[in-house]
């Protein structure tokens, strides 16, 4: 099954996503996290988009397309896989359109109070990605990753003005396509209000449908 998370900042697309892949064995695909990946790995694109995901601009569509075309291209995709940040503008929906058959696009449906509570809240393991919240869903130390004991930090763009910006640029490039994949029949839309186990439960439903 390919599918796509699609949503704003902090609606919980990685929490489920990281929930499902076990669930249906199939690869989670964050390009968030690819970029993170090759910041934090220095490589060249590492460079060329540290200052544009800490400012929460989006990178340039082509650079992103010809990352996510490379990632599909790898074999452990064969049985499906969860998309969670990609597409995020019209140009990149339509190039997905033409390398990959996409069965449901869940959309994570979170009002904007709430987003900023998650976001401002979040806390990462660096070395692992592994992702906490102050209050949500706090580590058993405070500020220290439960499994290799490391100390979490706070995203550069899930600071203030990063996130403001965030949502901006979410309302603007990213809601127009809730229009575009509800017109191709593909969009189910899901509460992400509730806790992760619950929000999970309604994900796999709507899929069953
Ligand atoms: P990316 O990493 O994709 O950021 P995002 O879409 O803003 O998503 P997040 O990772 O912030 O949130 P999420 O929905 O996964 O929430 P999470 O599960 O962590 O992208 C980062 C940047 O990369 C972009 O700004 C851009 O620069 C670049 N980029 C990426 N893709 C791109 C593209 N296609 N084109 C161009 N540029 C691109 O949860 C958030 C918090 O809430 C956590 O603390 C979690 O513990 C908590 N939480 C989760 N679910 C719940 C729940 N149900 N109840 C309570 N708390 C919860």
């Amino acid at each position: 099954m390919n599918l796509v998370f699609l949503g704003p900042p902090g609606a919980g697309k990685g929490t489920i996503a990281t929930a499902m892949k076990e669930e249906l064995s199939i690869p989670h695909i964050s390009t968030g996290d690819l970029f993170r990946s090759a910041i934090k790995n220095e490589t060249e694109l590492g460079k060329k988009v540290k200052e544009i995901l800490a400012s929460g601009n989006l990178v340039p569509d082509e650079v992103t397309i010809e990352m996510v075309r490379e990632r599909l291209a790898e074999n452990d995709t064969e049985n499906g896989y969860i998309l969670d940040g990609f597409p995020r503008t019209i140009f990149q929906a339509d190039a997905l359109q033409s390398m990959a058959d996409i069965d449901a696009v869940v959309n994570f449906d979170l009002e904007t109070e709430s987003v900023v509570k998650r976001l401002s809240g979040r806390r990462v393991c660096k070395s692992t990605g592994r992702t906490y919240h102050i209050l949500y869903n706090p580590p058993k130390v405070e500020g220290i990753d439960d499994e290799t004991g490391e100390q979490l930090i706070q995203r550069d763009d899930d600071k203030e003005d990063a996130i403001l910006n965030r949502l901006e640029v979410y309302k603007k490039q990213t809601e127009p396509l809730i229009a575009y994949y509800s017109e191709k029949g593909l969009l189910k839309t899901v509460d992400a209000s509730s806790a992760p186990e619950k929000v999970l439960e309604l994900v796999l439903a709507v899929l069953k449908k």
